[in-house]
């Protein structure tokens, strides 16, 4: 029988007869208090808060509740295949780490972005690298192996930038673009707010900028002699509001697939089809963007069956492998985490990622066997029974 994810159960098992416990968490709780006692308090404000007071991302991880998996017998899942395809490529699993912006200060060597490309070259889990990085994307990409990457744009407003930038990304053999477009303008964060938190006004994960000769260009010394310069040029680039007149310019950047993020409504997945656009991005950024919102699993379905067959990424809110399941009965094709992985980048480093992910994969693949849906295809909706409740 081929190696299952949920084998990683009789791993940490066997370590434990030779009294090796696991060193990392293996419950979401604990490592979110240990990532909190680890990173510096700027840090976890960032990556822990939300926008506003929070109310969007509790409900993001509250929408799960909502649902519950209908068990079926005498199935026979003794075997599992969690593996789906996505713009032409075979994935091991559904599981795909969603673009972070700061990874790369939060691993405790500073290179988060690296240590997190090696734990997708080791899992086979794509990464979608933000283009907010510690190291340039060229180098992310060196330490993903044979595994697929993504590179996140967020679109500036000098389009020969982004041109350049989803260039490089093409030559560095990233395999699709997918475009950020809920954050043109930043949310309202009290919590970053209270603490003047905002790591790249400090010059931090600037260096796809910096290391772009379009941007370079822009500039009357090097980055290295004038930092200061440098940021201001970012902010007066960094995002452009952009409307549905650019979407053609953006589709003629690649040829490689094209995918938004940040799309909720059916209608505008209608409009990002017709626009010819290879994959929708179902996400609320994680509650970190606008508060107040629905969470982001009450507009999967709704956004599913609007894309009509077109593939449908989804992340905000999960936290365990349950939560994976779910998100694929309502019609998701492959399913993002964001803040666990880098909780576990900041307790161990790509070993931490590693460990998040297998564990989410491990918990997953466990609960389809118990269960008897032995692929991501058995999950419809007819395995999910909405329950009673209030999310928020
Ligand atoms: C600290 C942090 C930084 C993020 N940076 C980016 C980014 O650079 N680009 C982007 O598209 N999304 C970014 N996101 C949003 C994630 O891609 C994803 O939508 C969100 O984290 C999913 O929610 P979850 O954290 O509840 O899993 C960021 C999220 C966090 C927590």
């Amino acid at each position: 029988m081929a190696a299952q994810f949920g084998d990683y159960q009789y791993e940490i098992q066997f370590n434990a007869l030779s009294g090796v416990l696991p060193e990392l968490p293996m419950a979401f709780a604990e490592l979110e208090r240990r990532a909190k006692a680890t990173l510096s308090p700027s840090l976890w404000s960032y990556v822990a808060g939300g926008a506003g007071d929070e109310f969007t991302q509790r409900a993001n991880v509250r929408a799960f509740e909502q649902w519950g998996l209908i068990p079926r017998m005498l199935v026979g899942a003794a075997e599992r295949d969690l593996s789906v395809e996505l713009f032409g490529l075979t994935l091991p699993s559904p599981l795909f780490l969603a673009p972070v912006g700061v990874l790369g200060l939060c691993a405790q060597d500073g290179h988060g972005d690296l240590a997190t490309a090696r734990a997708a070259a080791r899992t086979g889990v794509p990464m979608v690298a933000s283009t907010l990085t510690v190291d340039p994307l060229e180098q992310v990409a060196g330490e993903l192996g044979d595994t697929p990457g993504f590179f996140q744009l967020y679109p500036p407003k000098d389009r020969e930038l982004a041109a350049s930038l989803v260039a490089r990304a093409e030559a560095a053999g990233f395999k699709g673009i997918v475009v950020t477009l809920d954050t043109w303008v930043l949310g309202w964060r009290p919590g970053d707010l209270a603490t003047g938190n905002f790591p790249q006004l400090r010059g931090n994960c600037l260096a796809n900028y910096t290391s772009d000769p379009v941007f370079r260009a822009r500039l009357a010394k090097p980055p290295q002699e004038d930092m200061q310069a440098a940021v201001l040029e970012w902010v007066s680039v960094f995002a452009a509001p952009l409307t549905w007149a650019d979407l053609p310019w953006l589709r003629s950047l690649t040829t490689l697939p094209l995918i938004l993020k940040g799309i909720c409504h059916p209608e505008d997945v209608r409009r990002a089809r017709d626009a010819g656009v290879d994959g929708i991005y179902c996400s609320n950024h994680g509650g970190r963007q606008a508060n107040g919102g629905l969470p982001a699993l009450a507009a999967l379905p709704g956004v599913v069956a609007a894309a009509d067959g077109l593939p449908v990424l989804f992340d905000s809110g999960v936290r365990s492998g349950a939560d994976l399941v779910k998100a694929l009965a309502l019609g998701a094709t492959a399913v993002g985490v964001g803040r666990p992985y880098t909780y576990g980048l900041a307790l161990g480093g790509a070993a931490g990622v590693e460990h998040v992910l297998r564990s989410l994969l491990a918990e997953a693949d466990l609960i389809m066997a118990v269960d008897g849906y032995p692929t991501p295809a058995d999950l419809t909706r007819d395995a999910l029974v909405r329950l009673p409740g209030e999310v928020g």
